[in-house]
């Protein structure tokens, strides 16, 4: 069986076939260098990246879901140099690994790729990874809008990044150019999937900023500051990305952090979040304290009379719950990621009498939906971090050159949702 699917993927490469490759705009002109036209290469002898020659590359997949340790193979194979029309070979510069990116790989994610033979892995296989930094390396005849150089980000998620190369078809539409100036590969692969849902939710659930607005210009006292808003997993990525917006705009945010192992640690973190913009952080223990933080929530909010009218919820459980209590009534409840893995009730008479709204958020879907405003909104928050108004996540940089091997990779994947992590695990692409 495994051999059938090999010779068919190079049979694929042979007649130049393109095809999309699991639902993504990448395809392939590819072959396994086990049964491609590298088999017989000397060991250590391969061909560099460019028009005239195969380019070899390497992409971790997986054949079924499963653990990352356990579902992920590193898998080499070579791309042809004759490019269809409308497709750009790219090499990656950075990948990060999101959480989500391991939903994806263990089964539990809210999309389900396709399976696709292509890259002629032994059984039909998918390239995890929604977003990442890639150079165009050589372009087909009728693409327009890039050029060999140009740095460019995946248009939309399930693009499969956790490669070295991708042949992208259809790129004029699949991939956003980026303008790199003053920019980092690692900001450029981390501002379109954390950033943008930040941008997003801050904007599209309530508008605060408006909000804000009218409350500084009714009549009686001045508010003390912009609308709140509570969200926990502050120190995510997303989290950090929504002190910055917030702050920006005006807005004033409460933070909900897990404690960490000393108290050192928790104001060390206290304090990382402070200085990025957030008006008020809190562990999740002074969070779920009922008295403590019902007075908290009293002195913040002046009895109510500033009230809290949006929540962000990426941890679910007991905290969401809580959540539930802090809001003020006609308060908005947005929920986007679930990294207790425990769910919440929707209580019944919250929902009554503070009419509050529960609503979800996934960006995969906004982006297919709002092509336009996702190019705008990255490109927004890129002229942030350019001006220097817009901070980097923490990040643990994990090479990956020719030589690095498969265990390092997966181990990195698997890490990701251990939690208490020191920065974003991002795949930082050398000699490849
Ligand atoms: N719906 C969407 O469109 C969308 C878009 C982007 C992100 N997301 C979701 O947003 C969440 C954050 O993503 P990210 O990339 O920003 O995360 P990240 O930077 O990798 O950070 C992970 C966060 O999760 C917390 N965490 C980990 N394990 C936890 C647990 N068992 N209980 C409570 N908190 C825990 C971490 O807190 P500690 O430091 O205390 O471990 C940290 O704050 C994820 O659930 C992701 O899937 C959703």
């Amino acid at each position: 069986m495994a051999v059938a699917a090999r010779s068919s993927a190079a049979r694929t490469a042979a007649t130049g076939l393109v095809r999309p490759f699991a639902a993504s705009p990448i395809s392939a002109r590819l072959s396994s260098c086990r049964g491609g036209p590298f088999a017989s290469s000397p060991a250590g002898i391969r061909w560099k990246s460019g028009p005239y020659g195969y380019t070899q590359a390497k992409a971790l997949y997986f054949s079924r879901p499963a653990e990352p340790i356990d579902a992920l193979h590193l898998h080499t194979h070579s791309i042809s140099p004759g490019l269809p029309a409308g497709a750009v070979l790219v090499r990656t510069l950075a990948a990060p690994i999101n959480p989500s990116d391991v939903n994806v790989i263990q089964g539990t994610y809210g999309s389900k790729p396709e399976y696709s033979t292509l890259l002629g892995t032994p059984e039909p296989a998918v390239v995890p990874g929604n977003e990442g930094c890639f150079e165009v390396v050589s372009v087909g005849p009728s693409v327009s809008g890039l050029a060999r150089g140009d740095w460019v980000i995946p248009a939309t998620t399930g693009f499969g990044t956790f490669r070295t190369h991708a042949l992208v078809e259809n790129a004029d539409k699949a991939l956003f150019k980026i303008d790199h100036t003053g920019l980092t590969p690692l900001q450029v692969a981390t501002v379109s999937v954390n950033p943008c849902s930040a941008f997003r939710m801050l904007r599209d659930h309530v508008d605060l900023v408006a909000l804000s607005m009218k409350r500084f210009a009714s009549p009686g006292p001045a508010p003390k500051g912009g609308a709140w808003f509570v969200q926990n997993g502050a120190n995510s990525g997303v989290g950090r990305a929504a002190i910055q917006l917030g702050r920006l705009w005006g807005l004033r945010s409460i933070n909900v952090v897990r404690e960490r192992a000393t108290p050192e640690e928790t104001a060390a973190l206290k304090q990382d979040l402070t200085d990025l913009g957030a008006t008020v952080v809190v562990t999740d223990k002074e969070f779920l304290d009922r008295k403590a933080g019902s007075e908290l929530l009293q002195s913040l909010t002046d009895g109510g009379a500033d009230p809290l009218l949006l929540g962000l919820n990426c941890v679910g459980g007991k905290s969401a719950a809580n959540m539930v209590r802090w809001l003020s009534p006609g308060g908005t409840m947005v929920t986007y990621g679930g990294m207790s893995r425990e769910s919440f009730p929707f209580p019944t008479g919250p929902q009554i009498f503070k009419r509050l709204k529960f609503e979800g958020f996934w960006l995969s879907e906004w982006s297919k939906e709002n092509p336009r405003a996702k190019q705008q909104t990255v490109n927004e928050i890129l002229d942030l971090i350019r001006q220097g108004k817009f901070k980097d996540v923490p990040f643990e940089e994990i090479p990956w050159s020719w030589e690095t091997e498969e265990k390092v990779l997966k181990e990195a994947v698997q890490g990701t949702l251990e939690g208490f992590r020191n920065g974003k695990g991002v795949f930082v692409f050398g000699e490849t």
